[in-house]
């Protein structure tokens, strides 16, 4: 109340009647404090105005501002590539870096690849899709494969031509339950995010400590603990503008529903209450076709052919983009799309 820039009279005058915070300033009509300060209307009326820009957390900006992207830094949304021309494309540039993102998908679809590129993707240059941090990998269900991290920042450098060093800016957390999950994202992970560049968070995967710690009979605290959940994901992405990436598992869906005119057996898990909170919903699956890749040494050259499953991504549900599919395959460079 100090602070605001009135002069000394109003804020005496407001303390007299007992009006000592800004909460109690705001709260109130500008009539009801006229009648309890003995202040003019005008001069009520300035200092809520004052009271309302020093309580204001984002700067006031437009539609054409935002548009125009000369916006303050913290409200201009950055997209974060796959590390892929194909992928990046069927995705309008990337992941949004406000937002729950979801990669949903049945086992050995790709999720943890994908994920693992954006950790590499991440620290590279705004100008070749990063967002020049590094990345939080919280591990819910197995080990975090870093053997494969391994080769992948191997191609990854090579192809990119970078000298980042990929493997010094991941953090890999490992956590068994909902508690330690809970004490990760509270304290753990806000700690790194101040003290290192921290740019994306990955989680693999929620559905893991959500479907097992709660029984069937369970589904009303389930529910509340997910919204509780996905409320301080989207506050952390906001609030760093970073993207937060969550992997989730599928459920048989035995009648089956139709999504594009396509039947689909599977959907993702955790119900309705997690599907809400979700702001892009993209699904990874395999297909029946293989593709020959090559394998290659250390120095690059193809020592060996082998058949490799086509997946399929596709975006079930965005603000921004519409459903759409495309097709990639996994190699030991990581997850390319195929045209
Ligand atoms: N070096 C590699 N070369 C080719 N393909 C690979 C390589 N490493 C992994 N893969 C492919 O990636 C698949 C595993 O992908 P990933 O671990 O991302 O699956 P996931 O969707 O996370 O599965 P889960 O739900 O079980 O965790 C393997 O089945 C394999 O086909
Ligand atoms: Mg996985």
């Amino acid at each position: 109340m100090n602070n605001l820039d009135v002069h000394p009279r109003t804020i005496s005058s407001l303390k007299k009647a007992r009006i000592t915070d800004l909460t109690s300033l705001l709260s109130r009509s500008a009539p009801d404090i006229e009648r309890a300060t003995h202040l003019s209307l005008s001069d009520v009326k300035a200092v809520q105005r004052e009271a309302a820009l020093a309580v204001t957390r984002r700067p006031l900006t437009n539609a054409l501002d935002m548009y125009n992207n000369v916006c303050p830094q913290e409200m201009r949304r950055h997209t974060l590539s796959l590390g892929c021309k194909i992928l990046d494309g069927t995705l309008q540039g990337g992941f949004q870096s406000q937002g729950i993102t979801e990669i949903a998908g049945e086992s050995a679809s790709g999720k943890t690849q994908l994920c693992m590129q954006l950790c590499l993707t991440v620290q590279l240059p705004t100008s070749q899709g990063g967002l020049e941090g590094g990345a939080a990998y919280i591990c819910t269900e197995d080990v975090f494969p870093n053997k494969r991290l391994v080769q992948m920042i191997q191609h990854f450098g090579r192809t990119t031509a970078s000298k980042i060093n990929f493997g010094d800016n991941i953090f890999i957390e490992h956590t068994s339950d909902m508690d330690s999950l809970w004490y990760c994202l509270k304290t753990r992970v806000p700690a790194l995010l101040n003290r290192f560049n921290i740019k994306l968070i990955v989680i693999d995967s929620v559905a893991a400590l959500f479907r097992y710690e709660y029984s069937l009979n369970q589904t009303f605290e389930r529910s509340k603990k997910l919204s509780l959940f996905g409320a301080y994901l989207h506050n952390l992405s906001c609030k760093h503008n970073i993207p937060v990436v969550c992997i989730n598992q599928v459920t048989e869906n035995m009648n089956g529903y139709t999504t594009n005119g396509a039947i689909k057996k599977t959907l993702p898990a955790l119900g309705l209450t997690w599907s809400n909170l979700v702001t892009t919903r993209i699904v990874l699956s395999r297909t029946p076709h293989t593709l020959t890749v090559g394998h290659s040494d250390n120095s690059g050259d193809c020592i060996e052919k082998y058949e490799t499953p086509v997946r399929a991504m596709e975006i079930i549900f965005d603000s921004h983009l519409p459903n759409n599919v495309c097709h990639y395959v996994i190699d030991q460079e990581g997850v390319k799309g195929i045209s």
